[in-house]
Protein backbone atom coordinates (compact mmCIF):
# COMPACT_ATOMS: atom_id res chain seq x y z
CA UNK A 1 0.00 0.00 0.00
CA UNK A 2 2.66 2.93 0.41
CA UNK A 3 4.12 1.93 -2.74
CA UNK A 4 0.72 2.36 -4.47
CA UNK A 5 -0.35 5.86 -2.35
CA UNK A 6 3.48 6.87 -3.63
CA UNK A 7 2.59 5.54 -7.06
CA UNK A 8 -0.77 8.00 -6.53
CA UNK A 9 1.43 10.94 -5.79
CA UNK A 10 3.64 10.37 -8.87
CA UNK A 11 1.74 9.17 -11.87
CA UNK A 12 -1.40 11.46 -11.82
CA UNK A 13 0.30 14.24 -9.06
CA UNK A 14 -3.05 15.70 -7.55
CA UNK A 15 -1.05 18.86 -6.87
CA UNK A 16 -0.05 19.20 -10.53
CA UNK A 17 1.09 23.11 -11.12
CA UNK A 18 2.65 25.20 -8.67
CA UNK A 19 4.26 28.77 -9.23
CA UNK A 20 7.72 30.67 -8.39
CA UNK A 21 8.66 34.30 -8.44
CA UNK A 22 12.28 34.68 -9.33
CA UNK A 23 13.70 37.57 -6.80
CA UNK A 24 16.72 37.70 -8.63
CA UNK A 25 17.75 37.32 -12.42
CA UNK A 26 19.28 33.64 -12.68
CA UNK A 27 19.35 30.58 -14.49
CA UNK A 28 17.57 27.01 -14.71
CA UNK A 29 18.38 24.10 -17.10
CA UNK A 30 20.68 26.46 -19.62
CA UNK A 31 18.33 28.74 -19.85
CA UNK A 32 17.93 32.65 -18.55
CA UNK A 33 15.24 33.86 -16.10
CA UNK A 34 14.95 37.50 -15.75
CA UNK A 35 13.95 38.58 -12.40
CA UNK A 36 10.43 39.33 -11.15
CA UNK A 37 9.47 36.49 -13.63
CA UNK A 38 6.47 34.22 -13.00
CA UNK A 39 7.09 30.84 -13.41
CA UNK A 40 5.00 28.15 -13.42
CA UNK A 41 6.67 24.58 -12.44
CA UNK A 42 5.24 21.78 -13.37
CA UNK A 43 5.50 18.67 -10.92
CA UNK A 44 3.26 16.30 -12.99
CA UNK A 45 5.75 16.81 -15.98
CA UNK A 46 8.61 16.60 -12.94
CA UNK A 47 7.36 13.31 -12.56
CA UNK A 48 7.46 11.67 -15.61
CA UNK A 49 10.78 12.34 -16.47
CA UNK A 50 11.97 9.51 -18.01
CA UNK A 51 15.68 10.43 -16.82
CA UNK A 52 14.73 10.35 -13.25
CA UNK A 53 12.04 7.59 -13.54
CA UNK A 54 12.51 3.68 -15.52
CA UNK A 55 8.98 4.03 -17.52
CA UNK A 56 7.68 7.06 -16.35
CA UNK A 57 3.94 6.30 -17.82
CA UNK A 58 4.04 3.19 -15.95
CA UNK A 59 2.05 2.42 -12.22
CA UNK A 60 4.41 0.76 -10.77
CA UNK A 61 3.52 0.71 -6.60
CA UNK A 62 7.19 -1.51 -6.36
CA UNK A 63 8.97 1.69 -7.39
CA UNK A 64 12.12 2.18 -5.15
CA UNK A 65 13.27 4.61 -4.82
CA UNK A 66 10.19 6.66 -6.21
CA UNK A 67 11.67 10.46 -5.70
CA UNK A 68 8.29 11.94 -6.89
CA UNK A 69 7.53 15.73 -6.22
CA UNK A 70 4.30 15.50 -5.88
CA UNK A 71 4.57 17.15 -2.05
CA UNK A 72 6.31 19.58 -3.45
CA UNK A 73 10.43 19.85 -2.52
CA UNK A 74 12.71 22.13 -0.49
CA UNK A 75 11.65 24.71 1.53
CA UNK A 76 7.83 24.64 0.73
CA UNK A 77 7.73 21.06 0.89
CA UNK A 78 4.47 20.31 2.28
CA UNK A 79 3.42 20.35 5.70
CA UNK A 80 0.42 17.56 5.78
CA UNK A 81 2.60 14.80 3.70
CA UNK A 82 2.89 12.62 6.51
CA UNK A 83 -0.58 13.47 7.75
CA UNK A 84 -1.53 12.69 3.77
CA UNK A 85 0.02 9.30 3.81
CA UNK A 86 -1.29 8.21 7.15
CA UNK A 87 -4.94 9.03 5.72
CA UNK A 88 -4.49 7.46 2.45
CA UNK A 89 -3.02 4.30 3.95
CA UNK A 90 -5.77 4.06 6.37
CA UNK A 91 -8.40 4.79 4.51
CA UNK A 92 -7.50 2.16 1.32
CA UNK A 93 -6.60 -0.27 4.14
CA UNK A 94 -10.19 -0.49 5.41
CA UNK A 95 -11.65 -0.08 1.85
CA UNK A 96 -10.17 -2.51 0.18
CA UNK A 97 -10.50 -4.88 3.77
CA UNK A 98 -14.46 -4.23 3.29
CA UNK A 99 -14.70 -4.28 -0.43
CA UNK A 100 -11.70 -7.07 -1.48
CA UNK A 101 -12.83 -7.47 -5.11
CA UNK A 102 -13.34 -3.74 -5.32
CA UNK A 103 -12.09 -2.57 -8.69
CA UNK A 104 -12.53 0.56 -11.73
CA UNK A 105 -15.65 -0.23 -14.01
CA UNK A 106 -13.36 -0.25 -17.68
CA UNK A 107 -17.12 0.42 -19.50
CA UNK A 108 -17.79 3.37 -17.60
CA UNK A 109 -14.47 5.27 -16.77
CA UNK A 110 -13.30 7.75 -14.14
CA UNK A 111 -14.52 11.62 -14.85
CA UNK A 112 -11.38 13.87 -14.44
CA UNK A 113 -12.20 17.41 -12.90
CA UNK A 114 -11.43 20.18 -15.34
CA UNK A 115 -8.86 22.21 -13.80
CA UNK A 116 -5.42 21.57 -15.40
CA UNK A 117 -3.71 22.38 -12.66
CA UNK A 118 -5.37 19.60 -10.11
CA UNK A 119 -5.97 16.38 -11.34
CA UNK A 120 -8.24 14.05 -9.93
CA UNK A 121 -11.73 12.35 -10.52
CA UNK A 122 -15.05 13.81 -9.84
CA UNK A 123 -16.74 10.70 -10.70
CA UNK A 124 -14.79 7.50 -10.06
CA UNK A 125 -17.63 4.43 -10.72
CA UNK A 126 -16.01 1.37 -9.05
CA UNK A 127 -17.33 -1.99 -9.25
CA UNK A 128 -17.37 -4.35 -5.47
C1 LIG B 1 -2.62 14.08 -1.15
C2 LIG B 1 -2.71 15.21 -0.45
C3 LIG B 1 -1.80 16.40 -0.64
C4 LIG B 1 -1.04 16.76 -1.73
C5 LIG B 1 -0.90 16.05 -3.08
C6 LIG B 1 -0.34 17.97 -1.36
C7 LIG B 1 0.57 18.63 -2.19
C8 LIG B 1 1.30 19.73 -1.81
C9 LIG B 1 2.33 20.35 -2.62
C10 LIG B 1 2.78 19.91 -4.02
C11 LIG B 1 2.82 21.40 -1.92
C12 LIG B 1 3.98 22.34 -2.35
C13 LIG B 1 3.44 23.55 -3.05
C14 LIG B 1 4.57 24.44 -3.54
O1 LIG B 1 5.75 24.14 -3.37
O2 LIG B 1 4.26 25.48 -4.14
C15 LIG B 1 2.10 21.46 -0.66
C16 LIG B 1 2.29 22.44 0.31
C17 LIG B 1 1.57 22.49 1.49
N1 LIG B 1 0.68 21.58 1.95
FE1 LIG B 1 0.05 19.91 0.97
N2 LIG B 1 -0.68 18.32 -0.07
C18 LIG B 1 -1.56 17.39 0.41
C19 LIG B 1 -2.13 17.35 1.67
C20 LIG B 1 -1.95 18.30 2.65
C21 LIG B 1 -2.56 18.24 3.98
C22 LIG B 1 -3.44 17.10 4.48
C23 LIG B 1 -2.17 19.39 4.60
C24 LIG B 1 -2.50 19.89 5.98
C25 LIG B 1 -3.04 19.14 6.94
C26 LIG B 1 -1.31 20.13 3.71
C27 LIG B 1 -0.73 21.35 3.98
C28 LIG B 1 0.18 22.00 3.18
C29 LIG B 1 0.80 23.26 3.50
C30 LIG B 1 0.55 24.11 4.76
C31 LIG B 1 1.68 23.58 2.45
C32 LIG B 1 2.54 24.83 2.29
C33 LIG B 1 3.91 24.58 2.85
C34 LIG B 1 4.81 25.81 2.65
O3 LIG B 1 4.57 26.60 1.73
O4 LIG B 1 5.79 25.93 3.39
N3 LIG B 1 -1.20 19.44 2.54
N4 LIG B 1 1.20 20.44 -0.62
Amino acid sequence: MPGAIEESLRLPTPFALTYRAAMAESEIGGRRVPADQVLSVWLSAANRDARQFADPDVFDPGRDPDPHLGFGRGIHFCLGAPLARLEGRIAMNILLDRFPQLRTDLENPPVLMPAPNLIGPNSLPLLT
